[in-house]
């Protein structure tokens, strides 16, 4: 099965809640080990519980990923609790902003870049010369259809995902003769604690011009996560697969 992920190991990062949540607990429903990271402690040993009752290893790996070092050691510290790291999940990430591009202080713009951009340079740097050196990977970078095309009111965010976006391009290049794969994983509009204000009366609006015209949930991400992770994409290098119900078909 070419999906199959047994015997193989992932590190997600962003894994206590939302979409990483979902995406490690789809990792160990495909047969692998995970590491969990996060900041949240007690969600992340949550987790943990639910990926040992689907039959699968899970260590709760701590860090904030906002901070270099701590991502080289969080690296570190997967190697060593997995034996090595298969595929990489860089999901951590979000917005603490929304407005308008002259309501933007610089300030707003740097945490956006050093959360969603920064981390995964650290983490992919000290990754990559892990896989690199082994010969395998897979590595995800979650991005998001903000990163495609201009997205009034979430200036810093779109850019930050159009530089994942970039970035997961070039290290596909540079990877792929040593055997490793790097994909960016695009979602729309789902539904999570970053985005509830924008949902909880509905959130129509986001999604009227939208082909399926309706938020997704989390676990609509898992699929095609698995599918990046595994073997079933082994030829699929330097993408960006759009789960976004159509929103960019238009
Ligand atoms: N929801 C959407 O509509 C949507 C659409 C496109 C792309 N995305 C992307 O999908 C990813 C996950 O988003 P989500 O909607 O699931 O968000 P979420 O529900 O807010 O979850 C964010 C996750 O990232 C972790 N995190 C945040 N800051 C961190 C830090 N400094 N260090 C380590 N971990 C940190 C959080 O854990 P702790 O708080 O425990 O640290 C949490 O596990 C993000 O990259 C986001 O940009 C989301």
């Amino acid at each position: 099965m070419s999906f199959d992920l047994t015997g193989r190991t992932a590190l997600v990062t962003g894994a206590s809640r939302g979409i990483g949540r979902a995406l490690a607990l789809g990792l160990a429903a495909a047969g692998a080990d995970v590491g969990l990271s996060a900041r949240d402690v007690p969600l992340l040993e949550a987790v943990k519980e639910e990926v040992e009752a689907l039959g699968r290893k899970a260590f709760v790996l701590p860090a904030d990923v906002t901070d270099a070092a701590a991502c080289t050691q969080l690296v570190g510290d997967a190697v060593t609790a997995l034996g090595h790291v298969d595929v990489l999940v860089n999901n951590a990430g979000g917005s603490s902003f929304y407005g308008a591009f002259n309501d933007l202080r610089f300030s707003g713009w740097e945490k956006t870049m050093r959360l969603n951009v920064d981390s995964i340079v650290h983490l992919s740097q000290a990754m990559g010369r892990h896989m690199v050196g082994r010969g395998s990977g897979s590595v995800i970078n979650v991005a998001s259809v903000a990163g495609l095309a201009g997205v009034p009111n979430m200036a810093a965010y779109g850019a930050s995902k159009a530089a994942v976006i970039s970035l997961t391009k070039t290290l596909a290049l540079e990877w792929g003769p040593s055997g490793v794969r790097v994909n960016a994983l695009c979602p729309g509009w789902t539904k999570t604690d970053l985005n509830r204000s924008l949902w909880a009366d509905g959130g129509a609006d986001f999604v009227k011009d939208q082909a399926l015209k309706r938020w997704a949930s989390v676990e609509e991400m898992v699929g095609p996560l698995v599918f990046l992770a595994s073997d079933a994409s082994s030829y699929f290098t330097g993408q960006s697969l759009v789960v976004d119900g159509g929103q960019t078909a238009g």
